[in-house]
Protein backbone atom coordinates (compact mmCIF):
# COMPACT_ATOMS: atom_id res chain seq x y z
CA UNK A 1 0.00 0.00 0.00
CA UNK A 2 1.32 3.69 -0.93
CA UNK A 3 1.77 6.03 1.64
CA UNK A 4 -0.27 9.33 1.38
CA UNK A 5 1.62 12.18 3.09
CA UNK A 6 0.06 15.07 4.52
CA UNK A 7 0.86 18.69 4.79
CA UNK A 8 -0.86 21.28 7.68
CA UNK A 9 0.56 24.00 9.40
CA UNK A 10 -2.60 26.39 10.30
CA UNK A 11 -5.52 26.01 12.77
CA UNK A 12 -8.36 24.84 10.53
CA UNK A 13 -5.95 22.80 8.79
CA UNK A 14 -5.65 20.50 12.29
CA UNK A 15 -9.75 20.51 12.44
CA UNK A 16 -10.08 19.52 8.74
CA UNK A 17 -7.17 16.56 9.05
CA UNK A 18 -8.24 15.40 12.59
CA UNK A 19 -11.63 14.78 10.49
CA UNK A 20 -10.06 13.44 7.37
CA UNK A 21 -7.17 11.31 8.90
CA UNK A 22 -9.92 9.06 10.86
CA UNK A 23 -11.35 7.44 7.15
CA UNK A 24 -8.20 7.58 5.54
CA UNK A 25 -7.26 5.26 8.69
CA UNK A 26 -10.37 3.36 8.26
CA UNK A 27 -9.77 2.83 4.42
CA UNK A 28 -6.07 0.98 5.35
CA UNK A 29 -4.02 4.14 4.27
CA UNK A 30 -0.35 4.69 5.14
CA UNK A 31 -0.79 8.67 6.49
CA UNK A 32 2.64 10.39 7.10
CA UNK A 33 2.35 13.95 8.68
CA UNK A 34 4.13 17.18 8.27
CA UNK A 35 3.55 20.31 10.31
CA UNK A 36 5.20 23.11 8.59
CA UNK A 37 4.52 25.12 11.53
CA UNK A 38 3.51 27.89 10.35
CA UNK A 39 1.66 28.29 13.43
CA UNK A 40 3.02 27.32 16.57
CA UNK A 41 1.41 29.15 19.75
CA UNK A 42 0.30 26.24 22.25
CA UNK A 43 -3.55 27.60 21.36
CA UNK A 44 -3.07 27.70 17.73
CA UNK A 45 -1.70 24.49 17.15
CA UNK A 46 -1.27 21.99 20.06
CA UNK A 47 -4.32 22.12 21.56
CA UNK A 48 -5.90 21.03 18.25
CA UNK A 49 -3.68 18.01 18.48
CA UNK A 50 -4.36 16.94 21.57
CA UNK A 51 -8.36 17.29 22.01
CA UNK A 52 -8.89 15.96 18.76
CA UNK A 53 -6.45 12.76 18.88
CA UNK A 54 -4.52 14.10 15.76
CA UNK A 55 -1.38 11.68 15.04
CA UNK A 56 1.80 13.37 16.39
CA UNK A 57 3.37 14.84 13.03
CA UNK A 58 5.93 12.75 11.67
CA UNK A 59 7.85 15.58 10.44
CA UNK A 60 7.96 19.58 12.33
CA UNK A 61 9.25 21.94 10.12
CA UNK A 62 9.46 24.75 12.65
CA UNK A 63 8.98 27.54 9.86
CA UNK A 64 7.41 29.78 12.16
CA UNK A 65 6.28 33.40 11.37
CA UNK A 66 7.36 35.31 8.29
CA UNK A 67 6.27 37.64 5.00
CA UNK A 68 5.08 34.72 2.25
CA UNK A 69 8.13 34.64 0.43
CA UNK A 70 10.11 33.56 3.95
CA UNK A 71 7.17 30.81 4.83
CA UNK A 72 6.32 29.38 1.34
CA UNK A 73 10.02 29.16 0.45
CA UNK A 74 11.53 27.83 3.65
CA UNK A 75 8.50 25.05 3.75
CA UNK A 76 9.56 24.45 -0.05
CA UNK A 77 13.25 23.93 0.70
CA UNK A 78 12.33 21.90 3.82
CA UNK A 79 10.05 19.59 2.13
CA UNK A 80 12.04 18.67 -0.82
CA UNK A 81 14.52 16.01 1.14
CA UNK A 82 11.17 14.61 3.31
CA UNK A 83 9.14 13.90 0.02
CA UNK A 84 12.38 11.91 -1.01
CA UNK A 85 12.93 10.12 1.78
CA UNK A 86 8.72 9.04 2.36
CA UNK A 87 8.27 8.75 -1.68
CA UNK A 88 4.71 8.83 -0.86
CA UNK A 89 1.83 7.99 -3.42
CA UNK A 90 0.42 11.19 -3.05
CA UNK A 91 0.72 14.37 -0.68
CA UNK A 92 -2.88 15.54 0.34
CA UNK A 93 -3.23 19.55 0.93
CA UNK A 94 -6.11 21.68 2.82
CA UNK A 95 -7.52 25.23 1.85
CA UNK A 96 -5.52 27.91 1.21
CA UNK A 97 -2.69 28.87 3.26
CA UNK A 98 1.54 29.37 2.37
CA UNK A 99 1.46 25.61 4.10
CA UNK A 100 -0.93 24.59 1.37
CA UNK A 101 0.60 26.09 -1.71
CA UNK A 102 4.49 24.98 -0.61
CA UNK A 103 2.95 21.13 0.08
CA UNK A 104 1.60 20.96 -3.24
CA UNK A 105 4.62 23.06 -5.37
CA UNK A 106 7.13 20.64 -4.06
CA UNK A 107 5.21 17.69 -4.29
CA UNK A 108 4.14 18.28 -8.35
CA UNK A 109 7.66 19.45 -8.97
CA UNK A 110 8.49 16.01 -7.93
CA UNK A 111 6.27 14.79 -9.87
CA UNK A 112 3.90 13.44 -6.66
CA UNK A 113 0.22 13.72 -7.50
CA UNK A 114 -1.47 16.07 -4.83
CA UNK A 115 -4.45 16.00 -3.64
CA UNK A 116 -6.61 19.03 -2.70
CA UNK A 117 -9.15 19.45 -0.01
CA UNK A 118 -11.15 22.38 -0.25
CA UNK A 119 -10.72 22.88 -3.93
CA UNK A 120 -12.16 25.22 -6.80
CA UNK A 121 -13.50 28.37 -3.78
CA UNK A 122 -13.21 31.82 -5.21
CA UNK A 123 -13.13 35.12 -3.80
CA UNK A 124 -12.03 36.38 -6.79
CA UNK A 125 -9.67 38.88 -5.27
CA UNK A 126 -6.39 38.26 -6.14
CA UNK A 127 -5.74 40.76 -3.33
CA UNK A 128 -6.33 38.31 -0.75
CA UNK A 129 -3.10 35.89 -0.55
CA UNK A 130 -5.40 33.12 -0.12
CA UNK A 131 -6.92 33.34 -3.54
CA UNK A 132 -3.45 33.29 -4.96
CA UNK A 133 -2.98 30.05 -2.84
CA UNK A 134 -5.58 28.35 -3.79
CA UNK A 135 -5.96 28.95 -7.73
CA UNK A 136 -1.99 27.42 -7.53
CA UNK A 137 -2.82 24.97 -5.86
CA UNK A 138 -6.04 23.59 -8.19
CA UNK A 139 -3.91 24.09 -11.39
CA UNK A 140 -1.37 21.42 -9.90
CA UNK A 141 -3.50 19.16 -8.24
CA UNK A 142 -4.33 15.51 -9.50
CA UNK A 143 -7.51 15.16 -7.51
CA UNK A 144 -9.58 18.00 -6.76
CA UNK A 145 -11.83 17.69 -3.82
CA UNK A 146 -14.35 20.33 -4.01
CA UNK A 147 -16.92 20.96 -1.13
CA UNK A 148 -19.89 22.24 -3.14
CA UNK A 149 -21.45 22.36 -6.52
CA UNK A 150 -20.42 26.08 -6.98
CA UNK A 151 -16.67 25.44 -6.38
CA UNK A 152 -17.33 22.73 -9.31
CA UNK A 153 -17.89 24.97 -11.41
CA UNK A 154 -15.24 27.88 -10.86
CA UNK A 155 -13.50 24.62 -12.07
CA UNK A 156 -15.17 23.91 -14.88
CA UNK A 157 -14.59 27.65 -15.83
CA UNK A 158 -10.79 27.56 -15.33
CA UNK A 159 -10.83 24.40 -17.32
CA UNK A 160 -10.53 22.39 -14.54
CA UNK A 161 -12.90 19.18 -15.06
CA UNK A 162 -11.28 16.25 -14.64
CA UNK A 163 -10.71 13.91 -11.37
CA UNK A 164 -12.99 16.62 -9.44
CA UNK A 165 -14.62 15.32 -6.95
CA UNK A 166 -17.93 17.20 -5.28
CA UNK A 167 -17.17 15.55 -1.73
CA UNK A 168 -19.55 18.42 0.89
CA UNK A 169 -17.49 20.19 3.45
CA UNK A 170 -14.73 18.31 5.36
CA UNK A 171 -15.69 21.23 8.43
CA UNK A 172 -19.18 19.59 8.11
CA UNK A 173 -17.65 16.28 9.44
CA UNK A 174 -15.86 17.64 11.98
CA UNK A 175 -18.87 19.18 13.54
CA UNK A 176 -20.73 15.76 13.25
CA UNK A 177 -17.75 14.03 14.63
CA UNK A 178 -16.76 16.39 17.49
CA UNK A 179 -19.90 18.48 17.99
CA UNK A 180 -21.33 15.70 20.87
CA UNK A 181 -18.16 15.23 22.32
CA UNK A 182 -17.94 19.06 22.28
CA UNK A 183 -20.91 19.35 25.04
CA UNK A 184 -20.08 16.50 27.13
CA UNK A 185 -16.35 17.78 28.22
CA UNK A 186 -17.49 21.21 28.63
CA UNK A 187 -21.42 21.14 30.26
CA UNK A 188 -20.89 24.43 32.35
CA UNK A 189 -18.95 26.43 29.69
CA UNK A 190 -21.55 29.40 29.29
CA UNK A 191 -21.80 29.99 33.23
CA UNK A 192 -17.84 29.56 33.50
CA UNK A 193 -17.66 32.58 31.03
CA UNK A 194 -20.10 34.44 32.85
CA UNK A 195 -22.86 34.43 30.13
CA UNK A 196 -25.93 32.94 29.11
CA UNK A 197 -27.12 31.19 25.41
CA UNK A 198 -28.45 34.06 23.67
CA UNK A 199 -27.15 36.74 25.71
CA UNK A 200 -23.66 37.58 23.33
CA UNK A 201 -21.87 38.54 20.14
CA UNK A 202 -19.08 36.16 19.17
CA UNK A 203 -16.62 38.22 16.72
CA UNK A 204 -13.30 36.63 15.31
CA UNK A 205 -10.88 38.61 13.40
CA UNK A 206 -7.44 37.49 12.09
CA UNK A 207 -7.48 38.15 8.06
CA UNK A 208 -4.85 40.22 6.57
CA UNK A 209 -7.26 42.33 4.87
CA UNK A 210 -8.58 43.45 7.93
CA UNK A 211 -5.29 43.88 10.20
CA UNK A 212 -4.09 46.30 7.05
CA UNK A 213 -7.04 48.42 7.31
CA UNK A 214 -6.40 49.07 11.11
CA UNK A 215 -8.30 52.55 11.53
CA UNK A 216 -11.55 50.87 9.93
CA UNK A 217 -10.98 47.75 11.77
CA UNK A 218 -10.67 49.53 15.20
CA UNK A 219 -13.89 51.42 14.12
CA UNK A 220 -15.79 48.07 13.93
CA UNK A 221 -14.65 47.39 17.52
CA UNK A 222 -15.67 50.43 18.82
CA UNK A 223 -18.71 50.30 17.32
CA UNK A 224 -19.71 46.75 19.06
CA UNK A 225 -18.24 48.12 22.10
CA UNK A 226 -21.21 50.36 21.88
CA UNK A 227 -23.82 47.57 21.65
CA UNK A 228 -25.87 46.05 24.81
CA UNK A 229 -24.47 42.63 24.26
CA UNK A 230 -21.38 40.81 25.54
CA UNK A 231 -18.78 40.64 22.63
CA UNK A 232 -16.40 37.68 23.09
CA UNK A 233 -13.73 37.93 21.23
CA UNK A 234 -11.00 35.23 20.96
CA UNK A 235 -7.76 37.03 19.59
CA UNK A 236 -6.00 35.65 16.94
CA UNK A 237 -2.29 36.43 17.58
CA UNK A 238 -2.46 38.56 14.13
CA UNK A 239 -5.20 40.70 15.86
CA UNK A 240 -3.08 41.07 18.87
CA UNK A 241 -1.32 44.42 18.17
CA UNK A 242 -4.27 45.82 17.05
CA UNK A 243 -5.86 45.52 20.06
CA UNK A 244 -3.34 46.90 22.80
CA UNK A 245 -4.34 49.83 24.22
CA UNK A 246 -8.16 49.67 22.80
CA UNK A 247 -10.49 50.45 26.23
CA UNK A 248 -12.92 48.75 25.34
CA UNK A 249 -15.84 47.70 28.00
CA UNK A 250 -18.08 45.30 26.45
CA UNK A 251 -15.73 43.55 24.11
CA UNK A 252 -13.97 40.57 26.47
CA UNK A 253 -10.38 39.78 24.50
CA UNK A 254 -9.77 36.10 25.69
CA UNK A 255 -6.89 33.93 24.25
CA UNK A 256 -7.77 31.63 21.14
CA UNK A 257 -10.03 28.82 21.89
CA UNK A 258 -9.72 25.34 21.39
CA UNK A 259 -11.96 23.68 19.02
CA UNK A 260 -14.50 22.19 21.48
CA UNK A 261 -14.85 25.67 23.07
CA UNK A 262 -15.60 27.54 19.76
CA UNK A 263 -18.39 25.15 18.57
CA UNK A 264 -20.20 25.93 21.83
CA UNK A 265 -19.90 29.47 21.90
CA UNK A 266 -20.64 30.12 18.39
CA UNK A 267 -23.67 27.37 18.51
CA UNK A 268 -25.26 29.72 21.69
CA UNK A 269 -24.45 33.45 20.06
CA UNK A 270 -27.16 35.79 19.60
CA UNK A 271 -25.14 36.39 16.39
CA UNK A 272 -21.45 36.02 15.10
CA UNK A 273 -19.85 38.71 13.46
CA UNK A 274 -16.57 37.58 11.61
CA UNK A 275 -13.67 37.39 8.53
CA UNK A 276 -13.24 33.52 8.76
CA UNK A 277 -14.04 31.55 6.15
CA UNK A 278 -15.18 28.79 8.61
CA UNK A 279 -16.95 30.39 11.28
CA UNK A 280 -19.00 31.80 8.27
CA UNK A 281 -20.30 28.03 7.71
CA UNK A 282 -20.36 27.15 11.35
CA UNK A 283 -22.47 29.63 12.13
CA UNK A 284 -24.67 28.96 8.92
CA UNK A 285 -24.45 25.02 10.45
CA UNK A 286 -25.94 26.01 13.87
CA UNK A 287 -28.79 28.37 12.51
CA UNK A 288 -26.90 31.27 13.94
CA UNK A 289 -27.10 35.30 12.05
CA UNK A 290 -23.73 35.71 10.48
CA UNK A 291 -22.22 38.86 9.75
CA UNK A 292 -18.92 38.92 7.71
CA UNK A 293 -16.80 41.81 7.95
CA UNK A 294 -15.50 41.44 4.00
CA UNK A 295 -16.47 42.68 1.40
CA UNK A 296 -16.92 38.92 -0.47
CA UNK A 297 -16.92 35.61 0.92
CA UNK A 298 -16.02 32.11 -0.96
CA UNK A 299 -18.78 30.46 0.75
CA UNK A 300 -21.55 32.40 -1.33
CA UNK A 301 -24.20 29.86 -0.31
CA UNK A 302 -24.31 31.02 3.36
CA UNK A 303 -25.37 34.78 1.85
CA UNK A 304 -27.68 33.43 -0.90
CA UNK A 305 -29.77 31.06 1.85
CA UNK A 306 -29.67 34.51 3.71
CA UNK A 307 -27.71 33.33 7.02
CA UNK A 308 -25.33 35.57 6.08
CA UNK A 309 -24.69 39.07 5.41
CA UNK A 310 -21.69 41.00 4.07
CA UNK A 311 -20.84 44.40 5.27
CA UNK A 312 -16.76 44.38 5.08
CA UNK A 313 -15.45 46.98 7.42
CA UNK A 314 -18.50 49.12 7.78
CA UNK A 315 -19.28 50.28 11.48
CA UNK A 316 -22.87 51.20 10.02
CA UNK A 317 -23.75 48.60 8.30
CA UNK A 318 -22.93 46.10 10.81
CA UNK A 319 -24.74 47.27 13.45
CA UNK A 320 -27.54 47.72 10.96
CA UNK A 321 -27.17 44.11 10.11
CA UNK A 322 -27.08 43.18 13.76
CA UNK A 323 -30.13 44.87 14.19
CA UNK A 324 -32.40 43.52 11.44
CA UNK A 325 -31.40 40.68 10.85
CA UNK A 326 -34.09 37.99 10.03
CA UNK A 327 -33.37 34.61 10.06
CA UNK A 328 -34.61 32.57 7.18
CA UNK A 329 -37.02 29.62 7.29
CA UNK A 330 -34.89 27.26 5.78
CA UNK A 331 -32.19 26.06 7.64
CA UNK A 332 -29.03 25.60 5.44
CA UNK A 333 -26.95 22.77 6.48
CA UNK A 334 -27.87 20.47 3.06
CA UNK A 335 -25.39 23.05 0.47
CA UNK A 336 -22.15 21.64 2.40
CA UNK A 337 -23.01 17.95 2.53
CA UNK A 338 -24.05 15.71 5.11
CA UNK A 339 -21.00 15.37 7.44
CA UNK A 340 -19.51 12.43 4.80
CA UNK A 341 -17.05 14.02 3.19
CA UNK A 342 -14.09 11.92 4.46
CA UNK A 343 -15.32 8.85 3.48
CA UNK A 344 -15.98 10.12 -0.66
CA UNK A 345 -12.06 11.75 -0.31
CA UNK A 346 -10.70 8.81 1.27
CA UNK A 347 -12.26 6.14 -1.21
CA UNK A 348 -10.59 7.98 -3.93
CA UNK A 349 -7.86 7.99 -2.46
CA UNK A 350 -7.96 4.40 -1.47
CA UNK A 351 -9.22 3.49 -5.36
CA UNK A 352 -5.74 5.44 -6.76
CA UNK A 353 -3.58 3.50 -4.43
CA UNK A 354 -4.67 0.09 -5.55
CA UNK A 355 -4.30 1.47 -9.29
CA UNK A 356 -0.55 2.27 -8.63
C1 LIG B 1 -3.10 32.05 8.11
C2 LIG B 1 -3.56 31.88 6.66
C3 LIG B 1 -5.04 32.22 6.56
C4 LIG B 1 -5.86 31.41 7.56
C5 LIG B 1 -5.30 31.57 8.97
C6 LIG B 1 -6.03 30.64 9.91
C7 LIG B 1 -1.83 32.36 4.93
C8 LIG B 1 -1.39 33.33 3.90
N1 LIG B 1 -2.84 32.80 5.75
O1 LIG B 1 -3.25 33.41 8.44
O2 LIG B 1 -5.51 31.93 5.25
O3 LIG B 1 -7.19 31.88 7.53
O4 LIG B 1 -3.89 31.22 8.95
O5 LIG B 1 -5.91 31.04 11.22
O6 LIG B 1 -1.31 31.27 5.00
N2 LIG B 1 1.32 34.28 15.00
C9 LIG B 1 1.68 33.99 16.29
N3 LIG B 1 1.59 32.69 16.69
C10 LIG B 1 1.20 31.68 15.88
C11 LIG B 1 0.86 32.00 14.56
C12 LIG B 1 0.91 33.31 14.15
O7 LIG B 1 2.04 34.87 17.06
O8 LIG B 1 1.15 30.51 16.34
C13 LIG B 1 1.33 35.72 14.57
C14 LIG B 1 2.64 36.17 13.95
O9 LIG B 1 2.84 37.49 14.33
C15 LIG B 1 2.34 36.11 12.47
C16 LIG B 1 0.87 36.45 12.40
O10 LIG B 1 0.31 35.90 13.59
O11 LIG B 1 3.13 37.00 11.71
C17 LIG B 1 0.16 35.89 11.19
O12 LIG B 1 0.38 34.47 11.07
P1 LIG B 1 0.42 33.78 9.63
O13 LIG B 1 0.55 32.33 9.78
O14 LIG B 1 1.40 34.46 8.73
O15 LIG B 1 -0.98 34.13 9.01
P2 LIG B 1 -2.44 34.04 9.63
O16 LIG B 1 -2.96 35.42 9.81
O17 LIG B 1 -2.42 33.16 10.83
N1 LIG C 1 -11.49 28.25 15.90
C1 LIG C 1 -11.08 27.71 17.13
N2 LIG C 1 -10.72 28.59 18.13
C2 LIG C 1 -10.74 29.94 17.96
C3 LIG C 1 -11.14 30.46 16.70
C4 LIG C 1 -11.48 29.59 15.68
O1 LIG C 1 -11.08 26.50 17.32
O2 LIG C 1 -10.40 30.66 18.90
C5 LIG C 1 -11.90 27.31 14.84
C6 LIG C 1 -13.23 27.63 14.22
O3 LIG C 1 -14.28 27.03 14.98
C7 LIG C 1 -13.09 27.03 12.84
C8 LIG C 1 -11.63 27.28 12.52
O4 LIG C 1 -10.98 27.45 13.77
O5 LIG C 1 -13.34 25.64 12.86
C9 LIG C 1 -11.48 28.51 11.68
O6 LIG C 1 -10.15 28.91 11.67
P1 LIG C 1 -9.69 30.39 11.32
O7 LIG C 1 -10.78 31.35 11.57
O8 LIG C 1 -8.39 30.61 12.02
O9 LIG C 1 -9.33 30.29 9.77
P2 LIG C 1 -10.16 30.31 8.40
O10 LIG C 1 -11.28 29.35 8.50
O11 LIG C 1 -10.60 31.72 8.17
O12 LIG C 1 -9.14 29.93 7.39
Amino acid sequence: MKKILTIIGARPQFIKAAAVSSALRQAGLNEILVHTGQHYDANMSDIFFDQLNLQTPQYHLGIGSGSHGYQTGRALMELEPILEEVAPGGVLVYGDTNSTLAGALSAAKMHIPVAHIEAGLRSFNRQMPEEINRIMTDHIAQWLFAPTHTAVENLAAEGIIQHVFQTGDVMMDAIALYLEEARKHYPGLLNDMGTKAGNYILLTMHRAETTARPDQAISVLKALDTLKFKVILPVHPRLRPLIQGLHLKNVDCIDPLSYFEMLLIEESAYCIVTDSGGVQKEAAFFGVPCVTLRAETEWIETVESGWNQLVDLSPEALLKAIECFKKPETPMREYYGNGKARYIIADVLKNASNAN
